[in-house]
């Protein structure tokens, strides 16, 4: 295999970042240096306090604080860092293209292509190049000529590497991951990159396959995990009219070991910024080939998504008398999950998007997401102004005070610390009647239903 002295990531995201510095922390003996544009970004990957990460995960500190300035930096000099490796991690963002062909569904190859060019125009030295983003399948053929066409005579063999983490738990996952996949071409370069995993992976959960496998796979895994959330939240629906409870028969079903109990857990729709943008990818692939019946199968799982969410909203207008004008209805959670404070595609936007337009007014309480983020994220849809975005939503500190005077809680997020509020206070702090409605299945009904709480949760 070839000596590899110095690794260098292009962008310092969600995965960029965790995925790095676990590498680092496991091989001390690699210098890695992780690149990003965003200036800001990586100021706060170098800021001293620990607390001002930019991106929050249990347990990352730690390794951060292990592994940087030992042999680990951030940097936003791009050129240097790519000169200086002996291999290329591209984890840049590969969000659904929102212009042109394919507008809507494909992936937007544009970071990656950018980072492809500036490799080429900057190496000066073999490299292996490593794909970490989630990429349509058979990216690595365009990556390859791009590369060969603009370089310096110089070698590179390109190698798939998916990440499989999961937001809020990546550090674990990162830690003990069920298997690294490395697709390639090249057994040496293949072997390059196996050899730095088997610093802390099993040789059995090492898989390495070819390029087309490895790229195929993580949007084949993604499909399959949104499949699961999409299928059970589909009986939800059926179980509220039956008098069924979806827990139980989530409970019922995933003891049966050719299913499995994981991602069986109904709610208010799945977010984050990957099992959308790569279901629609995998769709769009389909359909480019011609498979239009493989392309409908994937696509009725983000048709079963948006219909929870708006399910969701729906029944909160109908249960608070048809009209929640005017009327404060509190969020507790932003994030798309617990343990993150990454925002993309979070279920609570969609929701409060489509309360707002029936002119509710919201206050949200999330322990790990900013206002600004919160706004952000709102003004992003476009549905209204920002001014006005403004006037209908207030984010505050803290859950109590966000509770007061409310006609209605939402939980969006299934954040822990919810379950143990004090809620015989905020029951006596709100308008009767006191509704909540739980999007996530966390809270106990029958204490609630005792405090005097109307408790609405999907599925029941
Ligand atoms: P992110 O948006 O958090 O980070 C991407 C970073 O790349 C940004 O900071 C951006 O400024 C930087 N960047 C873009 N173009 C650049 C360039 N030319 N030069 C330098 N920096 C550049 O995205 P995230 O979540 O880290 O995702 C990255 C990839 O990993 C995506 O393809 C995603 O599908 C995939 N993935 C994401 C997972 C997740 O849980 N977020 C899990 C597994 C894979």
């Amino acid at each position: 295999s070839f000596n590899i002295k110095k690794i260098c990531c292009i962008g310092a995201g969600y995965v960029g970042g965790p995925t790095m510095s676990v590498v680092a922390q496991q091989c001390p003996h690699i210098q890695i240096t992780i690149v990003d544009v965003n200036v800001e970004r990586i100021a706060a990957w170098n800021d001293e306090n620990l607390d001002n990460l930019p991106v929050y995960e249990p347990g990352l500190t730690a390794i951060v604080a292990e592994a940087r300035g030992r042999n680990l930096f951030f940097s936003t000099d791009v050129d240097k860092a790519i000169d200086e490796a002996d291999m290329i991690f591209i984890s840049v963002n590969t969000p659904t293209k929102n212009y042109g062909k394919g507008k809507g569904m494909a992936a937007d190859l544009k970071y990656i292509e950018l980072c492809a060019r500036q490799i080429a125009s900057v190496a000066k030295t073999d490299k292996i190049i490593v794909e970490k983003s989630t990429l349509p399948v058979r990216t690595a053929a365009a990556l390859k000529s791009i590369l060969d066409h603009t370089g310096n005579g110089v070698n590179f063999h390109i190698l798939s590497n998916p990440e499989f983490l999961a937001e809020g738990t990546a550090i674990q996952d990162l830690l003990a991951p069920d298997r690294v996949l490395i697709g390639g071409e090249n057994q040496e370069a293949i072997d390059t990159l196996v050899k730095i995993y088997q610093n802390w992976v099993p040789d059995t959960n090492i898989l390495t396959t070819n390029l087309w496998s490895s790229e195929l796979s993580k949007l084949t895994a993604n499909a399959f995990l949104a499949q699961r959330v999409s299928s059970i939240n589909s009986i939800s629906e059926l179980c509220e009219k039956t008098g069924a409870n979806v827990d139980e028969v989530s409970k019922a079903i995933g003891m049966d070991t050719r299913i499995g109990s994981k991602f069986l857990k109904a709610s208010v729709g799945f977010g984050g910024s990957c099992f959308q943008k790569d279901i629609l990818n995998l769709v769009y692939i389909a359909r480019s080939y011609g498979l239009n019946e493989v392309a409908d199968y994937w696509d009725q799982v983000i048709i079963m998504n948006d219909h929870q969410k708006q399910r969701f909203a729906d029944n909160i207008i109908q249960t608070l008398y048809n009209t929640v004008s005017g009327k404060k209805i509190t969020f507790l959670g932003w994030a798309f999950k617990k343990d993150t404070n990454d925002t993309r595609e979070s279920a609570a936007i969609y929701v409060a998007d489509y309360l707002l337009s029936e002119q509710a007014e919201i206050t949200i309480y999330d322990p790990k997401v900013t206002a600004e983020r919160i706004y952000a994220d709102l003004d992003y849809l476009n549905t209204r102004s920002p001014e006005e975005n403004r006037a209908l939503v207030k984010v505050v500190n803290d859950p109590i005070q966000a509770c007061q005077d409310a006609h209605a809680i939402a939980v969006l997020t299934e954040w822990d610390e919810f379950k143990n509020y004090d809620w015989y206070t905020i029951k006596h702090q709100m308008k009767r009647p006191a509704f909540i409605f739980d999007g996530r299945k966390l809270l106990n009904r029958k204490y609630l239903e005792d405090l005097g709480f109307k408790y609405y949760a999907i599925g029941e």
